[in-house]
């Protein structure tokens, strides 16, 4: 499969562009927080519930609150109808996106609590696990969970022995390697980076630069959402 043509992607891209991306927050009225995300063909919906009880109890921590993410992707999301409920990669995807948003929160402020955070991918194509991240961070902002900043994520990979940010499915099934990747921009800590394929140490150094660029420009996107909603409020 040729993937890049007169320096140009399959879906006409440069190598170190990004998809279209746009954040709806509050999409959902019963949620204490909640995102809605397009990335590209990517749709999905992050809702967030708490600080609140945790059931069952025994999960309790005495000096901090546990969070909990779900990520799901809906049996109709996929080319390939998906058997519902959790397999070996929802589960894990929902253990690493966890641990992606962790860093931020500020876990101390409410002891013996709970922040559930649950992902629904509505529609697939490479990168899921990115948009969930960055859809569930906004969710936790909008739902007022103190964070020392905004976790953003994007996939970097290579096709043609290309260096490429923010991988299509094509790209992501057929092409030499796919690399997820979280941060905090801000600080510039990674809390998530998972590799399938092979980079050599330079093509490794070039992605990661690439995804950090990517994570910049969708964090600032996270942010304008952020205060475009919330802009005004407050002040009446
Ligand atoms: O979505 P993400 O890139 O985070 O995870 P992946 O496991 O690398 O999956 C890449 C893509 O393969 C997904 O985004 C879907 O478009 C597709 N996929 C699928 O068609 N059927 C599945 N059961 C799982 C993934």
């Amino acid at each position: 499969m040729e993937f890049i043509k007169n320096g140009k992607r399959i879906d006409k891209r440069l190598p170190n562009e990004l998809r279209p991306i746009k954040f709806e927050v509050g999409a959902l009225e019963r949620a204490d927080g909640s995102c809605y995300v397009e990335h590209g063909g990517n749709k999905v919906m992050a809702a967030v519930y708490g600080p609140r009880a945790v059931h069952p109890r025994h999960m309790q921590e005495a000096n901090r609150a546990i969070i909990r993410y779900r990520y799901n992707m809906a049996s109709f999301s996929v080319e390939e109808r998906r058997r519902p409920g959790p397999d070996r990669r929802s589960i894990e995807i929902s253990k690493v996106s966890r641990e992606a948003i962790d860093p931020v929160i500020i876990k101390e402020f409410y002891p013996r609590s709970t922040i559930d955070v649950f992902v629904e991918i509505l529609q697939a194509d490479a990168g899921t696990r990115s948009a969930g991240i960055n859809a569930a961070s906004v969710a936790l902002a909008d739902a007022g969970v103190p964070m020392r900043g905004l976790i953003a994520s994007c996939a970097v990979g290579k096709v043609d022995d290309t260096v490429v940010l923010d991988l299509v499915k094509e790209e992501d099934n057929f092409g030499q390697a796919d690399m997820p990747v979280a941060m905090d921009v801000r600080t510039g800590e990674i809390s998530l980076l998972q590799m399938d394929g092979h980079f050599t140490l330079e093509e490794f150094e070039e992605a990661l630069q690439l995804g950090k660029e990517g994570c910049t420009t969708i964090a600032e996107m996270q942010r304008e959402a952020l205060v475009q909603k919330y802009q005004g409020e407050g002040h009446e």
